[in-house]
């Protein structure tokens, strides 16, 4: 096992004639929380799939916790914890059981799984919906869901694609506090996928700004500086890319 929780070497990945992904090299530290900012199209859901090992690239090599997703057998089994843009819910279970959901998969009794869902779902400030359908929570209490149902099994790699970006201001702020804190407490590495760049600065330990190819056109700490000193400075990287 290597230092490194996330490692892509030298990764490109080709959809028919567009290269998605061009010679991408990325590192994330164990403990580490890294932001991948970038346009719409920069390929930033293309690199998670690929973390995730359900794309596998054309060139270069994968690596979570030392061992290649797309081909892992049961070493990846529970170490990796996932939140999308749509909060990914089944409308048939309650809140409880969709929290559950991953636990059961990992194998747990349905007693077991809700036990730890309900103690999730009440650290995500949900007090009082687990008997809910999805269709009954607002589109945050959805997404807080989600991220119960993706803490639950305590994966000590999270990826977040999008995960607070459909939210209004107000309730995507509050949400990535309570997260950002959770995450910090747990000592989790998480990359998170971001096209506002509030919620990288706020969260994150070091921001990646990508252009199209996801390719690599800025790095900060917004820890070691001035919010809106990094706040304008993101946002100029992010011109200059999608002018290039
Ligand atoms: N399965 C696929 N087949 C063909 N092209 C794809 C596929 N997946 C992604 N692409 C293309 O690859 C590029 C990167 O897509 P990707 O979804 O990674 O972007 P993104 O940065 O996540 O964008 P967004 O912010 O809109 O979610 C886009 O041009 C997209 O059309
Ligand atoms: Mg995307």
């Amino acid at each position: 096992m290597t230092d490194a929780a996330i490692e892509l070497a030298n990764v490109s990945v080709r959809f028919a004639d567009m290269i998605a992904v061009d010679r991408l090299s990325l590192s994330v530290a164990q403990g580490e929380i890294v932001a991948l900012v970038g346009r719409t199209g920069a390929g930033k859901s293309t690199v998670m799939n690929l973390i995730m090992g359900t794309l596998r690239p054309n060139h270069g090599s994968v690596r979570v916790g030392g061992h290649d997703p797309a081909n892992s057998g049961e070493a990846l089994r529970g170490v990796l914890g996932a939140s999308f843009q749509t909060d990914r819910l089944l409308p048939w279970r309650r809140a409880l059981d969709n929290a559950a959901l991953g636990l059961q998969i990992l194998g747990q009794s349905r007693d077991q799984a809700r036990t730890t869902a309900a103690s999730w779902l009440a650290r995500l400030k949900l007090v009082g919906c687990d008997s809910k359908y999805p269709h009954e929570l607002s589109g945050g209490m959805r997404q807080r869901v989600s991220l119960a149902r993706a803490l639950a099994v305590d994966p000590p790699i999270l990826l977040l694609d999008e995960t607070f970006s459909q939210l209004d201001a107000v309730t995507s702020r509050a949400l990535r506090q309570d997260i950002g804190a959770l995450i910090r407490d747990l000592g989790k590495t998480c990359l998170f996928i971001t096209h506002r760049i509030e919620d990288a600065v706020e969260m994150a330990d070091r921001v990646v700004v990508l252009a199209p190819g996801a390719r690599i056109v800025m790095e900060l700490s917004p820890t070691e500086m001035d919010h809106s000193a990094a706040h304008n400075q993101i946002a100029d990287a992010m011109e200059t890319a999608s002018g290039a």
